[in-house]
């Protein structure tokens, strides 16, 4: 057996959880003392000992993942996941020995759970259709919640709308634009994006700010600003636009997929000066590779609901038992009118999606050739980002910031930059301390960005990738990432 101390030093209560780390590998022992774990389970197990920082996540205080090779077979390879944060003592005894029990079945807690999907790759799990659904009924959640999505952040704001950020942002552009034209290469139209624009508070920030600064500095670059405005959400949209209203000659709305927006900008291609997302690349799909023992794994994950929160929401919602994946099937592909209106429908959802849990397994890959490799990078990347993590790993394949990282560049003007701000792995070796996500922020997914992959992808396009740290509030886990172009 294999421990994995996977929380670092300094870790939020860290005397506390060093208490129940040592209460844990105690009870642990005890069993194997007892003779309570199957010995030809002990060689390949590991456990894992976290730290979810995530208040709502999607994991139970101690769970198993099983490997299988490709065609479903089983492996010896098997893993017991805790949460020190969400375990409590009183249970290290019985969670351990069902989660061992469980390992010598075929699937682990069958009959106690509510299975909503079927195994699959991260990135094509039912979450994402929540995480799409809140962003396109946002207005619903937040009135059932009592609360903007906003507030649900760590900090209770977003890191968008730090008015000091976004001012010195405006400084820095202001001073390109400034350098462009001194050199008489500056266009006409004066082309910046955000994508992803939330509430709509960055933008009216920036663009006052720049608005102003240019009045200052008698410029004349404000009247040619096309400031334009993409999300998926047209609710979202729509609210942004209320917030810049007052800008409204310099600002165009557009829905847009954030994977791609060179599809709905291909017009602009080599155009746009500045391009910003805060916070959005955390919340698009990803895979994640596990190493063990030199070997590969693709995580795949199934969502389910376990069997007593099913039970009190079929209840509380009049929803048979049996019926309920349907129903929730149904709330993700029509939206909560299905369950009734009045809010009625928007409290089912939410108690879904508190509930909603992901098994996972571990699924050996035979060579690096069968990893699900974002777009932008090819297999010399991966042997690359492998040879510099640690042996034991698990790791994001951002693939959705990595699409959307590609699709983004062309849009670029040659002095152009894009400036991300968000949760980013910046090397491989920061997987070991901590844990990176899933968690869940009122309706949406978040997870952290990898940020070694964005690095590559961004030198094969032919631009450096650099991180800062965002450095506005103190103990922000936020870094802005920016472009500059490769000689
Ligand atoms: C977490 S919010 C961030 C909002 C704002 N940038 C902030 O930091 O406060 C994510 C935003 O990205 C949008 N979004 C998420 N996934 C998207 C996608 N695939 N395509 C376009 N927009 C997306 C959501 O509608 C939402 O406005």
């Amino acid at each position: 057996m294999i421990l994995h101390v996977n929380h670092t030093v300094g870790s939020p209560g860290s005397a506390a959880l060093s208490e129940r780390a040592s209460e844990l590998v105690r009870t642990l022992l005890d069993l194997v003392g007892e003779g309570r774990v199957d010995p030809r389970l002990l060689p390949a197990l590991r456990v894992h000992l976290d730290w979810v920082q995530y208040r709502a996540n999607f994991r139970e205080p101690v769970t198993v993942r099983r490997a299988t090779d490709a065609r479903g077979q089983p492996l010896a390879l098997a893993e017991i996941a805790v949460d020190l944060r969400q375990a409590e003592p009183s249970r290290f005894r019985d969670e351990l020995l069902r989660a061992l029990v469980s390992m010598t079945r075929d699937s682990a807690d069958e009959g106690a759970r509510v299975w909503l999907d079927d195994f699959a790759p991260v990135r094509d799990s039912l979450i994402w259709q929540f995480n799409r659904l809140f962003w396109q009924r946002l207005g619903e959640w937040e009135r059932e919640a009592g609360r903007g999505f906003e507030e649900a952040l760590p900090s209770g704001r977003s890191d968008a709308n730090h008015p000091q950020a976004v001012a010195d942002t405006v400084a820095d552009f202001w001073t390109l634009l400034r350098d462009v034209d001194k050199r008489g290469q500056l266009p006409p139209e004066i082309f910046a994006l955000e994508i992803g624009v939330g509430s709509g508070i960055r933008a009216a920030l920036w663009l006052d700010r720049f608005k102003a600064l240019d009045e200052e500095r008698g410029t004349g670059y404000y009247p040619r600003l096309r400031f334009l405005l993409g999300d998926y959400s047209v609710p979202t949209l729509d609210r942004a636009m209320a917030t810049v209203v007052h800008h409204r000659d310099a600002v165009s709305v557009l829905a847009m997929e954030a994977l791609n927006p060179f599809r709905t900008l291909s017009f602009l291609r080599y155009k746009i000066l500045y391009i910003h997302l805060t916070n959005v690349y955390d919340n698009l799909p990803y895979d994640e590779l596990v190493r063990r023992d030199g070997r590969l794994y693709l995580v795949e994950a199934r969502a389910y609901l376990a069997k007593e929160a099913a039970e009190r929401i079929a209840a509380d919602f009049g929803v048979g038992l049996t019926g309920l994946a349907r129903t929730v099937s149904r709330l993700l592909e029509v939206g909560p009118d299905v369950i009734g209106d009045g809010g009625r429908g928007a409290a089912f959802w939410r108690a879904v999606w508190e509930a909603v849990r992901l098994e996972e397994r571990l699924v050996a890959l035979d060579d690096l050739a069968q990893a699900p490799l974002p777009p932008g990078l090819d297999q010399s990347h991966l042997e690359d980002l492998l040879a510099e993590a640690p042996e034991d790993v698990r790791f994001h394949l951002s693939r959705g910031a990595a699409e959307s990282f590609v699709n983004t560049l062309p849009l670029l003007h040659p002095r152009g930059y894009l400036q991300v701000q968000d949760i980013f792995v910046t090397s491989m070796d920061e997987y070991r301390h901590g844990f990176r996500g899933p968690g869940k922020l009122d309706g949406s997914v978040v997870s952290w960005v990898n940020g070694a992959l964005l690095r590559a992808v961004g030198a094969r396009a032919g631009y450096d990738v650099h991180f800062a740290p965002f450095r506005y509030r103190p103990a922000s886990r936020t870094s802005i990432l920016y472009t500059t172009q490769r000689d």
